[in-house]
């Protein structure tokens, strides 16, 4: 098999210097990851043990096989949205291996305002679903939350893809066959009631879990009755009388032990190993951020990237001498093989043809897709609007939409305007998306937006007989340079979904290999594409 050779090594100067401007943007990061991950304030942590409850990741560590990777969906979902922190949007999600089997699995965190449900924890939860539908994977639901965050509820409540949807969700993935468990840790009340009622089949804590549709507060209000909350529906309430519940457990991890027994029943389809033995690349992936360019708005050449990313650095490539600036060919990450799309420059009328030429070639023989976005956006002027690049663009764009095996894209250095639709952008449908901390993505550049509009205010100027000056030129540009570097920023994607994770290049192999793995027993689906302007 060709192996790549990077040019870019360990030790120049100029590694050195993309090593420092990518640890500088790291470390920005690494806080807002903190703060994410350590659930809510001290105070509340603190009250949630003393109920002899767990946090909602040690609930995830002891419910995965032990020493098994939690690919986590949307960590930093809700970092800085709301006026109060909401660390993870209060719900933890992602894929776990659980006696063998990949599922879905949503954990609520109570230590963020009891729980409830902000428009992002909504979000978050029904694209965590839609991972486990698109992948056929059982969805785990550990269960602790007041329902919704009430002073929101205009906006998590009314529309299409708000909290309806979650349980709509629920019950269609059963109709389809995968399993949907849930595990009552805490309380249940009201719309959120409905996880564990929907599901095949919950599991309920002694002393800590409820479920009604109206808490103790309301009854009272309601009816005038006065009943304490385990009386309304606690485990033994829930298990014994009503049957909402079909398993009661001591605590928290006696209620895991249940799950993973229900997981492990036959007919759950097993985790599919890779058909090749996983080869670390020849170059080390640990370079990687020495090779991502100190300045954002220089490219970042191909083959740096795949000689430190593929195994064995081995690529076959695709039409290498035709369209080069967009690199297609075919490797493994992790064992399992893999078609890839990467940028080394604008994309023209070849190069688009040739990336969906690609993208055809690898539906048919059902391989999956990863776009490594480092890109632009197309050629513009007038030889390459006369030379269609409009209709070539769509071409790409056509391919990326309907091909039905998985796709998965990585931002790893610019992902502007239709370039990022071209390479599988969100709205493309990947099966998970990240970023790496030095990417940016947004409608265009924030240089190219700041000109447009200045001389788009110059016009108007004119008309009037009026001109700016440099200054004011550069006074009236500066605000739009900054906001959409601003915007474009991980964390600010990250916070609000638009891009599952953001990965470190040392981790995206691992990252990939299990997003890979995750796809492979997915059912397969036929492509079948839309009409090809030629
Ligand atoms: N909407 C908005 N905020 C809510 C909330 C809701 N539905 N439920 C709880 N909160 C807030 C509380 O105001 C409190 O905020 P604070 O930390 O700023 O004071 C925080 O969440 C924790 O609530 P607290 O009652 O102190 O914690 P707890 O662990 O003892 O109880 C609940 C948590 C969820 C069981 C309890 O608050 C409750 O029953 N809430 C009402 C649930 C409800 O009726 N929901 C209807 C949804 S349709």
């Amino acid at each position: 098999m060709p192996v790549i050779h990077p040019t870019l090594r360990a030790g120049s100067a100029q590694f050195e210097e993309n090593l420092r401007a990518y640890q500088a943007t790291r470390d920005g990061l690494r806080e807002a990851q903190a703060r994410s991950v350590q659930g809510g304030e001290e105070k509340a942590r603190a009250l949630h043990h003393s109920r002899g409850k767990l946090m909602a990741r040690e609930r995830i560590a002891r419910l995965i096989d032990p020493a098994t990777p939690f690919l986590e969906i949307g960590q930093l979902a809700g970092h800085e949205l709301y006026d109060d922190p909401v660390p993870s949007a209060a719900i933890v999600t992602g894929i776990g291996i659980i006696r063998g089997r990949a599922c879905v699995i949503m954990a609520n965190d109570a230590t963020v305002k009891g729980g409830t449900y902000y428009p992002m924890t909504v979000k978050k939860q029904v694209r965590a679903q839609a991972v486990a539908r698109e992948n056929a994977l059982p969805c785990v639901y550990l269960v602790d939350s007041g329902g919704a965050f009430l002073p929101m509820q205009e906006d998590l409540f009314p529309d299409e893809q708000h909290f309806g949807r979650i349980f709509r969700n629920i019950a269609e993935m059963s109709a389809l066959g995968l399993p949907q468990i849930a595990a009552v840790m805490g309380s249940c009340t009201a719309g959120g009631a409905y996880i564990p009622a929907m599901c095949d089949e919950t599991v309920i804590v002694k002393q800590t879990g409820t479920i009604f549709l109206g808490g103790p507060q309301l009854v009272q209000a309601a009816t005038g009755e006065i009943v304490d909350a385990q009386t309304l529906g606690g485990a033994d309430v829930h298990t014994r009388l009503s049957g909402v519940a079909d398993h009661f457990a001591e605590d928290d991890t006696h209620a895991l032990s249940i799950v993973r027994d229900i997981i492990a029943r036959p007919g759950v389809r097993t985790y599919a190993p890779p058909p090749a033995p996983p080869r670390p690349p020849l170059y080390d992936p640990t370079e990687l951020p020495g090779v991502v360019n100190a300045n954002p708005k220089d490219p970042v050449r191909a083959h740096e990237i795949l000689a430190r990313l593929l195994d064995a650095s081995e690529f076959v490539p695709y039409r290498e001498r035709y369209g080069p600036t967009i690199v297609c060919g075919t490797g493994a990450i992790g064992g399992y093989p893999v078609g890839v799309l990467i940028n080394d420059g604008v994309l023209f009328s070849e190069s688009s043809q040739k990336a969906a030429n690609f993208i055809e070639l690898c539906s048919q023989t059902g391989l999956p897709l990863l776009f490594l976005h480092n890109i632009s956006g197309f050629m513009v002027g007038q030889e390459y609007e006369a030379g269609g690049i409009a209709k070539d663009g769509a071409k790409m764009v056509n391919a990326v939409s309907c091909a039905r095996v998985p796709k998965f894209s990585v931002i790893i250095g610019g992902s502007y305007g239709a370039g990022n639709f071209a390479m599988c952008g969100r709205a493309f449908g990947p099966r998970l998306m990240a970023m790496w901390p030095n990417a940016r993505t947004s409608v265009m550049g924030g240089e190219q937006a700041a000109t447009v509009l200045s001389l788009v205010r110059q016009e108007q100027l004119a008309k009037k007989g009026q001109a700016m000056t440099a200054q004011e030129i550069e006074a009236f540009k500066q605000p739009t340079r900054d906001h959409y570097e601003f915007h474009g920023r991980p964390v600010y994607a990250a916070s609000r979904l638009w891009v599952d994770a953001v990965v470190d290049p040392v981790d995206t192999r691992d990252w990939l290999t299990l997003g890979l793995a995750m796809a492979a027993a997915s059912p397969r689906e036929e492509t079948r594409f839309g009409t090809f302007r030629m």
